[in-house]
């Protein structure tokens, strides 16, 4: 099988073992205790599953700059995304070297990790907004990931963690939620060899179904892993149980029996669009994928990429034989009035024009749904529309 990212074995650290757990939990009761932020906690779950293996912990100021500014931690690690642990004040942990992360996203904050304390480093504003540059290619407050990472604090709390639970993941989505272990251990059962690894953070419509079929079939492969985002999103996305609902009747309805798997993983979406695109493909070698689809404007928001700069960026900045995973490169995709079929543009045949193909901005389907609107059946599969039509209409 494909090997793990920068090393021969995964290193998931969460802790398995039952007395050990035990034990921590014990003395995280005692220590001092640390509030973290979201997207913090989410990457402590990461950690915990394997799928940012080799890393053992939260980068420094000097590791976070330096993946910030070279794709590369201070050692060399290939690394796109700071994976830190920033918080506005550190008062109450002052002088420990040990302290419990607490959980933000459970109720009654129980402790999540026990965290090394290496060490307590405060960034300067230009430090801020130099990372957010290089990683969101904007400092524009308005962008989602922008604003969670420039308001959670600039103090940077640096060390390796042993997690204790898998937060909120394991026990809301007892059936979707999956460690890079357990997919690998999946993968192996199956006796797939090429697996092709689909991101997503939408309920899949044909466009997203038809990428994977099309996927499978150019790279020879055996299987897919669907493999959605189950942390938190913008406000007008779509929630996870609702997304896992409609992705698990659209593989049960139209995907042949035992070609794809419904999996998913706990991370807050950064909406890093290429920088996120290669820590996609980082964890999706460590779960034991193949290959990643990338498509168009993946993993972005609003017009701050160009449509396929999330595949441009492994051309041009991602260095030969930094990752094994290949990217298979998926055009726009829509569903073909003259083909009767959803197709790539780049393989319409002669004389096809841009009105032959039905396409609905993310926008317009939300207005559709608010409004009651059927979407147009070549847009989406009835049955994926009707769950997200029966969700639209009970939350607004
Ligand atoms: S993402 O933020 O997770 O990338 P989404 O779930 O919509 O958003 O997309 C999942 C994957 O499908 C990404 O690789 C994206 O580029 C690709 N994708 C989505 N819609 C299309 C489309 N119409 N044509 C081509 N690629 C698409």
């Amino acid at each position: 099988m494909i090997k793990p990212h920068g090393s021969d074995m995964l290193n998931p650290r969460y802790v398995t073992q039952d007395g050990e757990r035990a034990a921590l939990q014990k003395e995280a009761d005692g220590l001092p205790k640390l509030l973290v932020c979201s997207q913090a906690a989410a990457n402590a779950v990461m950690l915990a599953s394997g799928y940012f293996s080799p890393l053992t912990g939260f980068m420094n100021l000097q590791d976070a700059l330096s993946v910030a500014e070279n794709m590369q931690t201070t050692d060399g690690l290939f690394w796109p995304v700071p994976i830190v642990n920033v918080v506005q004040n550190v008062a109450v942990i002052q002088g420990a070297d040990r302290i419990a992360l607490l959980d933000p996203n459970v109720d009654g904050n129980p402790a999540l990790a026990i965290q090394d304390v290496e060490s307590i480093d405060m960034a300067t504003d230009e430090q801020m907004v130099a990372i957010a540059q290089k990683v969101f290619g904007t400092t524009d407050p308005r962008h989602p990931g922008v604003n969670n990472f420039l308001s959670a604090g600039k103090i940077f709390v640096a060390g390796p963690i042993q997690v204790l639970n898998y937060s909120y993941f394991a026990k809301e989505f007892p059936d979707t939620f999956r460690t890079a272990p357990q997919i690998r251990a999946m993968i192996e059962k199956n006796g797939w060899s090429k697996v092709v690894a689909f991101q997503t953070r939408n309920p899949m419509h044909r466009a997203h179904e038809a990428l994977v079929k099309i996927a499978m079939d150019r790279v020879g492969a055996d299987g897919a892993i669907i493999h959605m985002l189950l942390g938190k999103l913008k406000k007008d996305d779509i929630p996870a149980d609702v997304r896992d609902a409609a992705i698990r009747k659209m593989v049960e309805l139209y995907f042949e029996p035992n070609t794809a798997e419904i999996t998913g993983y706990g991370f807050d979406m950064l909406y890093a669009g290429p920088r996120e695109a290669v820590l996609h493909a980082i964890f999706r070698q460590n779960m034991g994928a193949t290959h990643l689809i990338v498509g168009r404007d993946h993993a972005g928001v609003g017009d701050y990429y160009g449509p396929f700069d999330a595949q441009t960026i492994f051309q041009n900045d991602v260095p030969a034989g930094a990752l094994e995973i290949e990217i298979f490169e998926a055009d726009h995709t829509a569903f073909s009035k003259v083909v009767g079929d959803v197709i790539m543009m780049r393989e319409a045949p002669e004389g096809h024009r841009k009105e032959d193909f039905v396409i609905l901005s993310g926008t317009k389907v939300r207005e559709m749904l608010a409004q009651g609107q059927n979407l147009p059946p070549e847009f989406a599969r009835p049955e994926v529309a009707k769950i997200l039509m029966d969700y639209y209409q009970t939350c607004s």
